[in-house]
């Protein structure tokens, strides 16, 4: 929400693919019972459903900046398939974003971040900066994050620039 205040400009796609979770999101932005048919900001979209099946849909080139703020972790190796941040998933990402476009994300899971880190630095589609371990300006504090720093771990936040 405080991305889509901040950035008029900008048109933001949510994407969420539990029910409860767009329930949320929506009770901050329309009146209490007029979720269904209350308006949204002009400037933002929802996907109600798996973010990578929108990837897939868009366009090259297409995006100008992505967000992925504190994905579901899967700590359990047998579940590393299902990370977002993944080597499988590049390749997707990569087509997606414009030349030079960010893509920033976060996570407090100490496996999780290992594993960005592994994954990250054995690509060549995108720059990786190094890791900041408190929120860069500009980037939308979350929920997630709230109850990360509450419970004592340390978030990184990276940021990931489409080479080319
Ligand atoms: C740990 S929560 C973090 C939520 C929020 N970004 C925050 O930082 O407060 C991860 C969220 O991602 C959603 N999610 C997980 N996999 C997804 C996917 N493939 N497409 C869209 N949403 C997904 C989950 O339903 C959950 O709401």
């Amino acid at each position: 929400m405080a991305q889509v205040k901040a950035h008029p400009e900008a048109t933001l796609i949510a994407c969420e693919v539990f029910e409860n979770g767009i329930c949320s999101l929506l009770s901050a932005l329309v009146e209490e019972g007029a979720e269904a048919t209350g308006p949204l900001p002009p400037n933002l979209r929802l996907w109600p459903d798996d973010a990578r099946v929108l990837l897939r849909q868009l366009p090259d080139a297409s995006i100008d900046r992505l967000f992925l703020m504190f994905p579901d972790p899967w700590p359990k190796t047998r579940h590393a398939k299902r990370r977002f941040v993944h080597p499988a998933m590049l390749e997707l990402v990569a087509r997606v974003l414009k030349p030079g476009a960010e893509w920033r994300a976060a996570s407090d899971d100490p496996t999780y971040q290992d594993w960005v880190e592994d994954v990250m630095g054995a690509q060549t589609l995108f720059t990786v900066l190094p890791a900041a371990f408190e929120r860069p300006d500009g980037w939308p504090p979350t929920r997630y994050e709230a109850k990360a720093l509450r419970a004592g771990r340390t978030p990184r936040y990276w940021t990931f620039a489409r080479a080319g």
